[in-house]
């Protein structure tokens, strides 16, 4: 098999690329004879994400690179099966957030209503399922349990912790389930198609799982601190769900921090918005929400020790980084 030694910026293009032949697998695997599914489908497809996950399982994926042993159909198929599992669970969070905004434009549900968003969002599941049922049992089984975990993060969410749980062990094990399982998923994959053998890809699963820590906790502060994630700021204030800042918060209970406990007693109303942001924006509890972000991205790097560097190894580097500075 042919092998393969690249530099930073030709890896770089490498994603790039396979991350484009994602978007057209994407697009074949949401046609269907029933035009207005297919319509509300490809929306937010359109709309442009990221691509978070598929870089991630082509980022592990080139771990494979210089030995010749990546299976490049199974990279790209995994990453459909992700991306499209990640924006299913949009519409469905769009939907339990009701939130106005995704991908810098009016969520789906908005749009053509809530049972339209939620079962195109069960339409996107049943053809990642297609995809994957090819990709063998094994995949599947690994999948199926991710799904799982994300949608019982997300009814914990919901139900809040049970009476004798403690309220930010409760939320990271929502955060585990809801967020990083997935972001885990990605990057086991890319380093089960990678050729890579079964120690390395489970030290690319635990990578993966504190990443998606770093990732949901980064975007939980940007949800306080910035009007640019073409999200609507302030939407987990207004749904009343907590995060680790409001937590902290709550857990200090400052004197000097009355009315903002007030205002966090309950869902915030849209009046009272801007208030809360201002007060929360400048609390201490910020800097400390941050520092757990750095600390899930450092030990996300611990798992990369025992691989041998190269331009997947700095990629994979880069990406905790990335999560550390999202979140300044
Ligand atoms: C949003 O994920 C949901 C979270 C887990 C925070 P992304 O930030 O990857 O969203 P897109 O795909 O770029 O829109
Ligand atoms: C993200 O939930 C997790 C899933 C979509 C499963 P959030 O509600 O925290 O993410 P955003 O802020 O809407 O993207
Ligand atoms: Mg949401
Ligand atoms: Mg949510």
């Amino acid at each position: 098999m042919e092998t393969l030694s690249l530099t930073d910026e030709a890896f770089a293009q490498w994603i790039a690329e396979h991350n484009e032949r994602v978007g057209v697998r994407l697009k074949e695997t949401l046609r269907t004879p029933y035009s207005f599914v297919e319509e509300v489908a490809t929306y937010l497809i359109d709309a442009g994400g990221k691509l978070f996950r598929p870089s991630l399982v082509f980022a592990a994926g080139g771990l494979g690179l210089e030995s010749g042993s990546v299976d490049e159909e199974g990279l790209i198929s995994a990453a459909v099966v992700v991306e499209l599992t990640h924006v299913a669970s949009l519409y469905h969070d769009d939907v339990m957030d009701e939130a106005a905004l995704r991908r810098g434009g009016p969520t789906a549900h908005r749009k053509w209503g809530n049972s339209v968003a939620i079962m195109v969002g069960d339409f996107m599941l049943a053809q990642a399922s297609l995809v994957g049922a090819k990709l063998g049992e094994e995949f599947m089984t690994y999948q199926a349990k991710t799904l799982s975990r994300l949608v019982q993060g997300q009814i914990g969410e919901m139900k809040g912790p049970e009476p004798d749980v403690d309220d930010l062990t409760h939320h990271l094990a929502v955060v585990s389930n809801k967020t990083a399982a997935l972001i885990a998923a990605a990057a086991r994959y890319g380093a089960t198609f990678a050729g890579l053998p079964g120690d390395q890809v489970e030290a690319l699963t635990q990578y993966g799982e504190r990443l998606g820590m770093a990732f949901q906790l980064a975007d939980d502060l940007l949800d306080i601190l910035s009007d640019e994630s073409g999200k609507q700021a302030g939407t987990d204030l207004r749904e009343g769900v907590p995060t680790v800042a409001t937590l902290l918060v709550q857990r200090q209970q400052r004197d000097e921090d009355a009315r903002l406990l007030e205002l966090l007693a309950r869902p915030v109303a849209e009046a009272d918005l801007p208030e809360a942001l201002d007060l929360l924006r400048v609390h201490p509890a910020v800097a400390e929400a941050r520092a757990h972000v750095k600390r899930w991205a450092d030990e996300a790097a611990t798992y990369l020790s025992g691989l041998d560097d190269g331009p997947a190894v700095r990629a994979l580097r880069t990406l905790c980084e990335q999560a550390i500075v999202r979140s300044c």
